[in-house]
């Protein structure tokens, strides 16, 4: 991290991208595919099958478009960017580890992170041989601006922002967020997995005045669309270009764009699947309020709610007895006696306050 009165990143000059991005990426060719050249025409180039897929669907036979252009452009237009400024992965997992892959060297560079977060981060930079330093949010889950200006900004390339944050549910303050961006010597990633749900604004405004920020967004929560594995990275097109370069060519498979494309061509279902969640998230954390030994439940921005209660551990596996599977959270740094439960359908929240209940009495 810099000091303070230096600040080079503000998106008005300065910020060197090419700075941070590991050399052997740089100088990379990328792996040039048959449908980088044509699509259509008769296509003998690839071999792909002539004849067709094994279901008969003749549109399976081809491989995807390793430019995406169609669902980019799709979901450009939905988050009101530019294409360019848009990567698509496998789940929001991808572009993580794709980021850590690029920015990162192995055994030298490190990332940070702000536990209690998402455990991929780690999980990502452990796979791929880099340190992982940790930055504690506060007991109240904020962001703390001034803990960050004493770490040094040498070797570490990428800082791991959560919001709303898993597990806590909360919204980081932007003002904060902002601050943290404008001073941090590197890639900052504000993973928004769960922004449909929050009343803050997603940081996607922000992308034109700070090159070293990256949004994650997935497909996988407001969408209910887990199954099909699409994450999204929105960053400067220079940052996107590099990130497409390194990706594998058919990252994105046809079927999951074509799911995609509909789901945006028909968000309606997404906005009352959104509105359903947060009306059944009040009801839901309203009940838990009332039951005996639920000591906390606290404000959450996303589809879930952490809760803190009497013997969490104890609970956690009494439900589960009783088929009900929430996620113990009790282990995490601030969470002591937390589980963190997702908002269901009126009748499984139903039955959970019950089973609650039943447990807690
Ligand atoms: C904060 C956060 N980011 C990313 C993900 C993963 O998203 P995806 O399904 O797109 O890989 C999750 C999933 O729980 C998450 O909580």
């Amino acid at each position: 991290m810099k000091p303070e009165t230096q600040n080079s990143l503000t998106g008005t000059g300065g910020f060197d991208l090419k700075r941070l991005v590991r050399p052997n990426i740089l100088a990379l060719t990328p792996y040039r595919s048959a449908r980088d050249d044509f699509k259509s025409g008769l296509l003998l180039d690839a071999n792909e099958n002539s004849f067709g897929s094994a279901l008969g669907d003749q549109e399976l036979n081809r491989y995807p478009d390793p430019r995406q252009e169609q669902l980019r452009s799709a979901v450009a237009s939905f988050r009101n960017v530019k294409p360019e400024q848009v990567f698509l992965g496998v789940g929001s997992d991808e572009p993580i580890d794709l980021l850590i892959r690029i920015f990162c060297r192995p055994g030298t560079d490190r990332i940070l992170i702000t536990p209690p977060t998402y455990g991929m981060y780690k999980v990502s930079a452990n796979i791929n041989d880099v340190g992982v330093d940790e930055v504690p949010l506060n007991p109240d889950f904020s962001i703390d601006p001034d803990a960050f200006r004493s770490t040094s900004a040498v070797s570490r390339k990428i800082l791991f922002l959560c919001s709303p944050n898993n597990p806590t549910a909360n919204n980081l303050d932007r003002r904060h967020m902002t601050e943290i961006i404008a001073s941090f010597d590197g890639i900052v990633v504000v993973d928004e997995a769960y922004i449909d749900f929050s009343t803050a604004q997603s940081m996607l405004t922000e992308l034109d005045r700070f090159p070293n920020l990256v949004v994650l967004q997935t497909m996988s929560k407001s969408f209910g669309m887990a199954a099909i594995r699409l994450g999204m990275a929105f960053a400067s097109p220079a940052l996107i270009d590099i990130m497409n370069r390194v990706k594998a060519p058919y990252n994105v498979n046809n079927l999951t764009a074509a799911a995609a494309v509909d789901a945006i061509n028909n968000r309606e279902v997404m906005m009352r699947h959104i509105r359903d969640i947060l009306s059944e998230r009040t009801r839901l954390a309203e009940s838990l309020a009332q039951i005996n030994g639920i000591q906390k439940i606290f404000p959450s921005d996303a589809n879930f709610l952490l809760v803190r209660m009497n013997n969490a551990l104890d609970v956690y596996r009494r439900l589960a007895g009783m088929g009900i599977i929430v996620r113990y959270r009790g282990d995490q740094l601030h969470c002591d006696n937390c589980l963190r439960i997702t908002v269901g359908t009126p009748d499984e929240n139903n039955t959970l306050i019950s089973a609650l209940r039943e447990v807690l009495n």
